[in-house]
């Protein structure tokens, strides 16, 4: 397991056990943060997944061509450091790394 942060946009912060080799999304939908809505499933489609990475995750891979296409024209205030936990795999390099939940959808 990797411990991930999520900062919902209330300002809670829920600390989530990820499972290696599976999308982040799961892992945060599955624990209930606030704002993971994840409408297409995992599918790089809607962007209800959409987090902002604070600190950390630095060997984490980039964005690929579907989820940066899907961030650029599906997020809401997308920034430099977005990214769709649906298409981010969990891996040691994420151990301690905090997502702010983007909000507005
Ligand atoms: S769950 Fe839809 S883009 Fe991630």
């Amino acid at each position: 397991m990797v411990k991930v942060i999520f900062l919902e946009a209330d300002g809670t912060r829920r600390e989530v056990d990820a499972p290696a080799g599976e999308p982040l999304m799961f892992a945060a939908r599955d624990a209930g943060v606030e704002g993971i809505i994840a409408e297409c499933g995992g599918s790089a489609m809607c962007a209800t997944c959409h987090c902002y990475l604070l600190e950390g995750g630095a060997g984490a891979a980039p964005p690929q061509a579907a989820e940066a296409d899907t961030i650029e024209f599906m997020a809401h205030e997308p920034q430099e450091n977005s990214r769709l936990t649906c298409q981010l795999e969990v891996t040691e390099a994420l151990e301690g790394a905090v997502f702010q939940v983007a909000t507005g959808r």
